[in-house]
C-alpha cells in the first residue's frame, strides 16, 4: 500500500510560519537604537530579550554591528532548540560567540545589565495581576544599566475588544505561501482576560489549527506606564506608527502624547531607567 501524501499543513514547519508572519527582527533593532539614542545620545551595545523564543532579534542584533552582544531568555526548550537549529546556525563563528542563551524564567536577575532590554510581542501579557507585572518589571530594571531602556510593544484599538475578530494576511502568493489568522477568541471585560490564536492555512486546503496559542490579560497603555513608574523606572514614553494623510504606513515611530482612536492599533513603550 503506498504511504497518504502528506498535506502542505503537515509538511509545515510553525515557527517557521510564525516568524515569516508575525516577526521583522531588522525593524526591531532599527527601533531599539532609535529610542536608545533619543533617551541617550549614543548607540546601544548590549540586549537582552526577554520572552525570545526563537530569538530571532538576538541573532539580528548580533549581525548589525560587530560590538554587539545579545541574551535570550525563555523559558520553552523547544522553542530555543528550534532557534538554535534555524537561526543560530545561520550565523558566522564569530557572530555566535556573541550570543548567549538562558532557559529561565524571565523575572531572574542576571549579570551583566544591558542597555536594552525587549519584552516583544505583549509577552509580558502572561501575567495578569499588577503584583505580578510589577514585580517583572523590577526585575527587568535590575536586569538594566543605569542608563538603560526596557522596550515592549502594545497593541489596542476597539477591533480588539470584538470576540471572533480576525486579522487574515497572506503571507507570499503562488502555490507556496500560506495564510496567517490572528484572532481575537474571546475577552471578558470583567476581568480583561483575552484569548488569541495564530493559525496557518494552505492552498491544499489544510491548515495548521491553532498552532500558537495565548492567554492574556489585555493591559492598557496607561496601567503599564504606571506600573513601570512604580517599578522604579524614572520615565516612559510612547512611540506611535505615523501615517501619511492618506493613511499609510510611513514606518516610522514617533514619541506622542496623543493619537487617533483607531479602530486597531499597535506601539511601542519605552521605559527609562
Ligand atoms: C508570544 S511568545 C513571543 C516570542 C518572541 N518574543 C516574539 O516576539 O515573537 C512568548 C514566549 O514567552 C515564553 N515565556 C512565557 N512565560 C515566560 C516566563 N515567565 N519566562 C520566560 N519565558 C516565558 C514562551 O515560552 C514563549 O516563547
Amino acid at each position: 500500500m503506498g504511504s497518504k501524501k502528506k498535506t502542505l499543513a503537515e509538511k509545515a514547519d510553525k515557527f517557521l510560519c510564525y516568524q515569516k508572519s508575525v516577526q521583522s527582527p531588522e525593524h526591531e533593532v532599527d527601533f531599539f537604537e532609535q529610542a536608545f539614542r533619543d533617551a541617550y545620545g549614543k548607540k546601544p551595545y548590549t540586549l537582552r530579550e526577554d520572552f525570545c523564543g526563537t530569538f530571532s532579534v538576538c541573532c539580528e542584533w548580533v549581525k548589525s554591528n560587530k560590538k554587539r552582544t545579545a541574551l535570550g531568555v525563555d523559558l520553552c526548550a523547544e522553542t530555543l532548540q528550534w532557534g538554535r537549529d534555524h537561526n543560530y546556525s545561520k550565523l558566522k563563528d564569530e557572530q555566535q560567540q556573541r550570543v548567549r542563551l538562558l532557559e529561565q524564567d524571565v523575572r531572574k536577575r542576571n549579570r551583566p545589565q544591558v542597555d536594552v532590554l525587549a519584552a516583544q510581542n505583549f509577552s509580558f501579557w502572561i501575567f495578569k495581576t499588577r503584583a505580578e507585572v510589577i514585580d517583572y518589571f523590577r526585575a527587568a530594571r535590575a536586569n538594566m544599566k543605569s542608563e538603560g531602556i526596557m522596550v515592549m510593544d502594545m497593541m489596542g484599538g476597539g477591533d480588539c475588544f470584538i470576540e471572533g475578530q480576525v486579522d487574515k494576511r497572506k503571507i507570499r502568493k503562488g502555490k507556496k505561501g500560506f495564510r496567517y489568522d490572528w484572532k481575537q477568541a474571546s475577552y471578558n471585560p470583567i476581568t480583561q482576560d483575552a484569548s488569541f490564536y495564530i493559525s496557518f492555512s494552505f492552498p491544499d486546503g489544510s491548515k495548521l489549527k491553532n498552532a500558537f496559542e495565548y492567554h492574556w490579560r489585555f493591559w492598557t497603555i496607561t496601567e503599564v506606564r504606571e506600573m513601570l513608574e512604580e517599578a522604579g523606572f524614572s520615565g516612559s514614553h510612547v512611540y506611535w506608527d505615523m501615517e501619511d494623510e492618506k493613511g499609510n504606513d510611513l514606518d516610522e515611530w514617533a514619541k506622542v502624547e496623543n493619537a487617533d482612536s483607531t479602530p486597531c492599533w499597535v506601539c511601542y513603550i519605552v521605559g527609562i531607567k
